[in-house]
C-alpha cells in the first residue's frame, strides 16, 4: 500500500470516532515497516488517548515479532502530533521517545498551539517527516475543528423551521410545523455540534430538551442560554447538560468568549428575534432552513419582513432537497 493509500485509510477509519471524538477533531494513526501494517489507532473519545499512542501501544505488542524496534517503522497520522501536554500529554514527544526515524502527517495542526511545533520536536529528535498527504480531506473531515482555528471563532450555523407562509410559531403556544422526519435529520444535526444555543422566550414557551436523540452513541452538545429573566433551571434544557447562561446582549462578545475553549461549532435553534439579531452580524456561517406545506396564518408570526432577506444578509443556496412534505435548503456566506 502506498503512504496515499494508508493516509486515505487512516481518515475513513477514523470516521467512525467522529460523534464519540467532538468537540475533539477525529485523527487516525497507522504503523507500518515497509508495506505491511503493524498496528492502527483512532482518537475514539473525548479525552482519552490520541490516535498516535493507540498506534503505539498497540505495536508494542510486536517487538521481538514484527519488528526489533521503533527506528525500523513509520507512523502515518491524519493530523500534525500535538506538541501541549494536554489531558493526555505531548503526542510528538511520545512518538520521538519511542524512537521513530520518519512520520508522515495528512494536514499541519491549525490549533495555534500546535501550528508546525509537533513537526518541529519531530525534527528536533532526528525523525524524517514528510507532510500534507491529503491535507485537503482532512481539512473536509474537521471542518469545524480547521474553521475554528482559522477564523478564530466557531462554525455557526442558523437552523429555522418555517411555515409554507413564513412562519416561525403561534404566540405562546408550541406547534411542530415540518415533517417528523425532518425533525429526525434535525437530531443528526444536533449530533454534528458541539453547543446548542437558544433564547429566554424559546426556553419559556417550549420547554425543549434540544439534546441529540439519535440511535448511536454521540457526546452531547455543550447548550448556551442567552437571557436576562429569571429561568427555570429544572426545565427540559438543563437536564444532564452543561449550560452556560449569558445575560449579556452583545451577541460578538459572548462568541468571542469561545474562541479559546474547544467549542468548534454552535447551532443555533431560536425564534425570530434571536435568529434575527444574529443573521445580521457577521458570525453566521450556515443558515439551514426547513419549510413546511402547513400554513399558519395571520395568527402566526413571520420570521422575516421582506421575502428577500436571507439574501439581503448575504446567504447564496448551496443546496436544497425535499425530506417527505418538506424542503430543506442550506445557505452560506458567500457560497
Ligand atoms: N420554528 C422554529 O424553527 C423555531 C425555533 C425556535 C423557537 N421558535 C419559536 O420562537 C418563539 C420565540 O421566539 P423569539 O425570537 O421571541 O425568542 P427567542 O428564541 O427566545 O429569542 C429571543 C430572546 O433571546 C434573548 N436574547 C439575548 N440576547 C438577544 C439579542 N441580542 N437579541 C435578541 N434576543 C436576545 C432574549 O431573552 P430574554 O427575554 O429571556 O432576556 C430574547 O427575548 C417560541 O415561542 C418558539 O416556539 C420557533
Amino acid at each position: 500500500m502506498s503512504y496515499e493509500e494508508l493516509m486515505l485509510r487512516a481518515i475513513t477509519k477514523a470516521e467512525k470516532f467522529r460523534y464519540t471524538a467532538k468537540p475533539n477533531p477525529v485523527v487516525g494513526a497507522i504503523i507500518i515497516k515497509e508495506d505491511q501494517i503493524i498496528s492502527e489507532g483512532y482518537h475514539e473519545i473525548y479525552g482519552e488517548n490520541h490516535a498516535e499512542i493507540n498506534a503505539i501501544n498497540e505495536a508494542e505488542k510486536y517487538i521481538g515479532k514484527k519488528f526489533q524496534d521503533f527506528s525500523e517503522l513509520t507512523l502515518i497520522s491524519t493530523l500534525e502530533p500535538c506538541s501541549h501536554v494536554g489531558k493526555t500529554g505531548s503526542c510528538a514527544d511520545f512518538i520521538s521517545n519511542a524512537g521513530f526515524k520518519n512520520v508522515v502527517i495528512g494536514a499541519i495542526d491549525p490549533n495555534p498551539k500546535v501550528a508546525g511545533r509537533g513537526i518541529k520536536i519531530l525534527e528536533n529528535n532526528n525523525i524524517q517527516v514528510k507532510s500534507g498527504l491529503l491535507h485537503d480531506l482532512v481539512e473536509k473531515q474537521n471542518k469545524f475543528f480547521f474553521h475554528k482555528h482559522k477564523n478564530n471563532k466557531p462554525y455557526i450555523t442558523v437552523k429555522i423551521a418555517s411555515s409554507f407562509d413564513g412562519k416561525s410559531h403561534y404566540h405562546n403556544e408550541r406547534v411542530f410545523i415540518t415533517s417528523e422526519l425532518s425533525r429526525d435529520d434535525v437530531q443528526k444535526i444536533r449530533a454534528d455540534y458541539d453547543a446548542i444555543l437558544t433564547g429566554g422566550n424559546t426556553l419559556r414557551n417550549d420547554n425543549p430538551k434540544m439534546n441529540s436523540r439519535v440511535n448511536f452513541t454521540v457526546n452531547q452538545a455543550k447548550k448556551i442560554l442567552l437571557t436576562n429573566k429569571t429561568y427555570n433551571d429544572d426545565s427540559s434544557f438543563f437536564k444532564n447538560a452543561e449550560v452556560d447562561v449569558f445575560e449579556i446582549r452583545d451577541l460578538n462578545k459572548i462568541i468571542n468568549s469561545y474562541k479559546d475553549t474547544d467549542i468548534c461549532s454552535i447551532l443555533i435553534e431560536a425564534g425570530p428575534k434571536l435568529a434575527n439579531a444574529f443573521l445580521k452580524t457577521e458570525l453566521v456561517d450556515e443558515l439551514i432552513v426547513y419549510t413546511s406545506p402547513k400554513k399558519l396564518g395571520k395568527k402566526g408570526v413571520d420570521w422575516f419582513y421582506e421575502d428577500n432577506t436571507i439574501e439581503n444578509y448575504g446567504f447564496k443556496l448551496e443546496s436544497s432537497y425535499k425530506i417527505d412534505t418538506d424542503l430543506k435548503e442550506t445557505f452560506k456566506k458567500n457560497g
